[in-house]
């Protein structure tokens, strides 16, 4: 069965669950895609825990520099217009993401629910403070370079990237804001994710299971099991726009 987009014309909550292939069409690399994902060439071991950057907080602050100024570089995509847009159209929207950078919002989209936090609020690793001071905006340093971390003003602890490492919780409302809306959509977009990462992959089933709508936008094929879910396979900057038009106009 074709997903017919007045579904969407007719959604009074709808709920965007966004990955990282949604920014990979403003040339931000993925985690888990073949060759060109982040993880195909770095260890998140290594790279995002706690334990790696009490071990080399150098290098870890480096390679999240590096990120950071690659998404300041970045531009949003026709993905993240078209979620903007949306949200101009329907009733209700909420926008959960699992992206660290801010291209929802950058695209217009505001209270977007970052569930892994984000590259743009920095705090210290001791003490928990937010930075607030200026970060530099160096030339963009080479993938792997180390550099050191800026200290806290309260305490001179390292600062840290304000992003959600392996084997850290979730920022807890916004979990529950991300649950509570998919208990109460009628239609959810799962976009650009692999739906690997616990727990935000809870989202979309929880949706499902409800009685929702799940449509999933990826250029992979997803096998629908369930009645009432979709796969509109392509890059989510075509298929997004397109669905817009065909819901709207
Ligand atoms: P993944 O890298 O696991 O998955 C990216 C998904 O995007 C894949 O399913 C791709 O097929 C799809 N994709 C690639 N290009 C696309 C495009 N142009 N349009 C639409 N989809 C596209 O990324 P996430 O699912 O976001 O967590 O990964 C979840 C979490 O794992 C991340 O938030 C991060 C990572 O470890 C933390 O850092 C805590």
């Amino acid at each position: 069965m074709e997903f017919d987009p007045q579904r969407l014309a007719q959604a009074r909550h709808l709920l965007v669950f966004t990955g990282a292939g949604v920014s990979a069409e403003s040339g931000i690399p993925t985690f888990r895609d073949a060759l060109s994902g982040l993880w195909e060439h770095f260890d998140p071991a290594r790279l995002a825990t706690p334990q790696a950057f009490r071990e080399d907080p150098a290098l870890v602050w480096g390679w999240y520099e590096w990120r950071r100024l690659k998404v300041l570089e970045a531009q949003p995509n026709p993905a993240h217009l078209a979620i903007a847009e949306l949200a101009r159209r329907v009733p209700r929207l909420t926008l959960v993401t699992q992206n660290v950078d801010d291209l929802h919002e950058r695209a217009g989209s505001s209270e977007v629910l970052h569930l892994h936090g984000s590259l743009h609020t920095p705090k210290c690793f001791a003490c928990n403070r937010p930075f607030n001071g200026q970060l530099p905006v160096p030339e963009l340093p080479e993938q792997g370079a180390s550099l050191e971390p800026p200290r806290c003003s309260g305490c001179n602890g390292k600062i840290r990237p304000g992003v959600v490492w392996f084997g850290e919780a979730l920022p807890q409302q916004a979990l529950k804001d991300a649950f509570k809306a998919a208990d109460e959509c009628d239609l959810l977009l799962s976009v650009g994710t692999s739906g690997l990462v616990q727990p935000a992959a809870q989202i979309p089933l929880r949706a499902l299971h409800q009685g929702a709508t799940l449509v999933h936008i990826n250029p992979q094929p997803h096998t629908c099991s369930a009645p009432g879910e979709y796969s509109l396979v392509g890059p989510a900057g075509q298929i997004l726009p397109q669905l817009l038009r065909q819901a709207f106009g």
